[in-house]
């Protein structure tokens, strides 16, 4: 990590933002127009590899050349005394993954972040470009709730060489694509197909596939039918089972063509959920947050883990906070047989009342 202070490039790095596979993102200052920007640095032990030279070079002409008010702006791109680097826009905001962690993310607002994204895939797509690495880490949200993709180091044209040689998918397991585990050419759909397991995580609060090894989860995202949104959240619509079906489709050819209409169906789907039913986000354990508080840990790979897992942090369940559940959190299943027997005292104490009165007129 470099100290505050350090100057890269014509840059002051003021503060580390964020520690990636490839390298460290750090809040700098491009000294000439004393404009606050991300730079982000190639680990040291990277610079000297080819094909991680050739992917960081690529993420900064990739990103420049495409112009979209929801992929982040790239200002330069080239080598220091410190290895390759990038400056880019600074987002002072967090990243989607934060929000889905924080269990701040309720449908409707997943659905508005997810269609600005949906817009940048398109554009990008439309460029004949594919992302690769869609996921909420690579998801960062600014002012206004405006979101930006970012990260575009594993994006590449479609008939360009795989950058990592045969065999080797490049992406994040979470939320990669049957056909880049099979070592088939990522298209657009792939990026769909990610954008549908992200969607699915914003909802439930979950990643698509849990498992305890990667294994396992190359293994689900191959042979196991997509997840259920029902299942973890039976208060949401159904409709929207179908939507992560589609989108999370094992044939690419059966995915929506669009991710814009992948996240207008979920849109249209939420519309059908009963009017004046307020969609709670989900609580950390992906169930609906009003129905059970928990605490959250945070479960991150080994620094030593491969690329792919180090971005795996998958939210776990402890024990319901205690104050959370005798607060008044409480749930109201659990309120009211105090009050129905609040109710029968108060009117065997009336009745009580209304004998003595009686028995004194009488008298
Ligand atoms: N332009 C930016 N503005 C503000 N913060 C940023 C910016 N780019 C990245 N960050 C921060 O830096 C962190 C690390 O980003 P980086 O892209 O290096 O890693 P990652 O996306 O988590 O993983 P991977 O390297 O697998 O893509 C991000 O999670 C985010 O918090
Ligand atoms: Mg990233």
């Amino acid at each position: 990590m470099l100290e505050a202070g350090t100057i890269v490039s014509g840059y002051r790095v003021d503060g580390v933002l964020g520690d990636g596979g490839m390298g460290a993102v750090y809040r700098a200052t491009q000294l000439s127009l004393g404009r606050a920007v991300a730079l982000k640095l190639l680990a040291p032990n990277l610079s000297d590899d080819p094909g991680f030279r050739a992917r960081f070079e690529r993420e900064g002409h990739v990103q420049a050349a495409l112009d979209n008010d929801h992929i982040v702006t790239v200002y330069e791109a080239g080598q220091s005394d410190y290895g390759l680097f990038l400056a880019m826009r600074l987002i002072a905001g967090p990243t989607l993954k934060q929000l889905i962690l924080d269990a701040s993310l309720d449908p409707r607002r997943s659905v508005r972040l997810l269609t600005q994204v949906a817009h940048a895939l398109d554009t990008a797509h439309g460029a004949g470009l594919i992302h690769r690495d869609v996921k909420p880490q690579n998801i960062l949200i600014g002012k206004s709730d405006h979101a930006y993709l970012a990260d575009f180091g594993l994006i590449k044209a479609p008939d360009e060489a795989r950058l990592t040689g045969t065999g080797q998918f490049i992406g994040t397991i979470d939320y990669v694509a049957p056909e880049q585990i099979q070592a088939e050419p990522a298209t657009p759909a792939s990026d769909i197909y990610a954008l549908a397991g992200v969607l699915y995580e914003c909802l439930t609060g979950e990643v698509p596939f849990p498992k305890p090894s990667d294994a396992a989860t190359l293994h689900a995202h191959v042979m196991q039918p997509p997840p259920k949104v029902s299942e973890r959240r039976p208060d949401l619509p159904q409709a929207l089972d179908g939507v992560i079906a589609q989108g999370m489709a094992k044939d690419p050819w059966s995915r929506p063509s669009l991710a814009a209409e992948l996240i207008q169906a979920a849109s249209r789907a939420l519309s059908s959920s009963p009017s004046g039913i307020a969609l709670a986000a989900p609580g950390r354990d992906g169930a609906a947050q009003r129905e059970r508080p928990v605490q959250v840990t945070k479960t991150v790979a080994s620094a030593s883990a491969t690329p792919s897992s180090s971005s795996r942090s998958t939210p776990s369940v402890v024990a319901p906070a205690a104050e959370a559940v005798a607060g008044e959190a409480r749930e109201p299943s659990a309120q009211w047989p105090r009050r129905l027997i609040a109710v029968i005292a108060a009117l065997i104490l009336t009745a009580f009342a209304a004998g003595f009165a009686l028995g004194l007129i009488v008298h």
